[in-house]
């Protein structure tokens, strides 16, 4: 017999996800759970040791911990691979004022929005920044989120991303949140007249700062109308690429403004949101690749009748990702079971193909498709009980938390 440090034993279905090959799953494959009735899982440190029928599982391990979770699902941890979860002050007055009749590009251009987020920013003490980013980043983990990716972009000044990008390292200590430095959210009032030296600031100080302190992975630009154009936005990502990061971008999002080509051009590892993406924008991610990360909560909160056009990039063969957008302008939700939900209004996905978009390729879309998003040997040891006997139902009966317990690390944390 080997020893394990945990067993999960007795599962109804146990959701491996496990295609037994690198990359995301693309076409069909996204449709498949692979799932083992009546699974186990054997999890030795912070590592899963072996998956299969409790039968093979109890025969090969014993362990000083056993969680039987007869009449449950068994699934890998959520990733949510795009969330602005530093953020100074919530932002529910303007949610009404979108209820009563605004837009949310109505109110952005009245000086709400990002800048209103900036503003309070500049004023921010760090404890209290910290306290906000630690309590929700609590409550995704509490609701399955077990690796979350986190951007700055409410500073909009070298001191104040900078800061912005440390509380996302100090919520972390271990490698589960992936910090974004997103500078380029939009332009801040002291620049409105001359952006031209706010993307200075950003391509000459911040991301060179930002890459020198070791303080993100990834670098994301608000390429948006209004916002920052393609070839504003082809700078900076040019500047952080030089500068070592991997590149994410917000793209067609309001508009069709050409962001997944960009994206595709770049090889960015992610092309974000997509409302408006056209049929060249999605051709071009499919040759090279790039993950969409699929917001359906964010197209819901803005109330908003339309969605990307999810099904025809899956047909297409781009790989897809579900992540909440965790903001507080446009999706004030952590809660990647609700995005289930919402991705099977809103795109036409199957549960199943909701579930590996919200798992396996939500970690390729940030870069750990090697060490989460599936139940494989080898892989971090992150996994949900759900209280519902079938998959469908975590989809299917919304509006409520069904993780019963979070196995995050290796540990049983909730
Ligand atoms: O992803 N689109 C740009 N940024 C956020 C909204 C940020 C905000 O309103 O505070 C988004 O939707
Ligand atoms: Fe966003």
């Amino acid at each position: 017999m080997e020893r394990a440090d945990l067993l999960v034993v007795h599962a109804s279905e146990l959701l491996a996800l496990d295609h037994g090959r690198p990359g995301p799953a693309v076409g069909k494959a996204l449709d498949d759970l692979r799932i083992i009735p009546d699974g186990a899982v054997a999890v030795t440190g912070d590592r899963i040791a072996a998956v299969g029928a409790t039968a093979e599982i109890n025969a090969r391990y014993t362990a000083s911990r056993v969680l039987d979770a007869a009449g449950r699902v068994v699934m890998p941890g959520f990733v949510d691979p795009h969330t602005h979860l530093v953020f100074p002050a919530t932002r529910e007055e303007e949610f009404e004022m979108r209820c009563l009749g605004k837009s949310y590009e109505e109110i952005a251009a009245a000086g709400g929005g990002i800048r209103n987020s900036a503003r309070k920013m500049r004023g921010a003490r760090r404890e209290d920044l910290l306290a906000r980013a630690k309590s929700l980043r609590r409550m995704t983990l509490l609701h399955g989120t077990t690796t979350i990716e986190a951007k700055s972009g409410y500073g909009l000044s070298t001191e104040s991303e900078v800061l912005s990008l440390e509380i996302a390292r100090e919520i972390d200590d271990r490698g589960d949140v992936v910090p974004t430095f997103l500078g380029a959210h939009e332009v801040p009032d002291e620049h409105r007249a001359d952006r031209g030296e706010y993307i200075r600031i950003v391509t000459e100080e911040m991301i060179p700062r930002v890459a020198a302190l070791g303080l993100a992975r990834f670098c994301d630009v608000f390429c948006e109308k209004r916002v920052f154009s393609i070839e504003e936005s082809r700078r900076i990502l040019v500047a952080a690429r030089t500068a070592g990061l991997g590149l994410k971008l917000h793209a067609d999002e309001l508009n069709p403004t050409g962001g997944a080509e960009l994206a595709a051009e770049l090889r960015a590892v992610s092309a974000d949101h997509l409302i408006r993406v056209s049929d060249t924008g999605i051709r071009a991610m499919a040759r090279a690749g790039v993950v969409a990360v699929l917001l359906p909560a964010t197209s819901y909160f803005l109330g908003m009748k339309a969605f990307a056009p999810g099904r025809r990039m899956v047909s297409a063969g781009v790989p897809v990702a579900l992540a909440t957008d965790l903001n507080p302008g446009s999706s004030m939700t952590g809660n990647m079971q609700f995005v289930l939900t919402t991705a099977c209004l809103g795109y036409g996905f199957t549960v199943a193909e909701a579930i590996v978009a919200a798992t396996l390729n939500a970690a390729y879309a940030v870069g750990l498709g090697e060490e989460v998003g599936s139940l494989a040997p080898g892989k971090r040891a992150d996994l949900l009980v759900l209280d519902v006997p079938r998959y469908r139902l975590l989809a299917y009966h919304h509006g409520v938390n069904h993780v019963a317990t979070v196995v995050h690390h290796g540990e049983v944390v909730a």
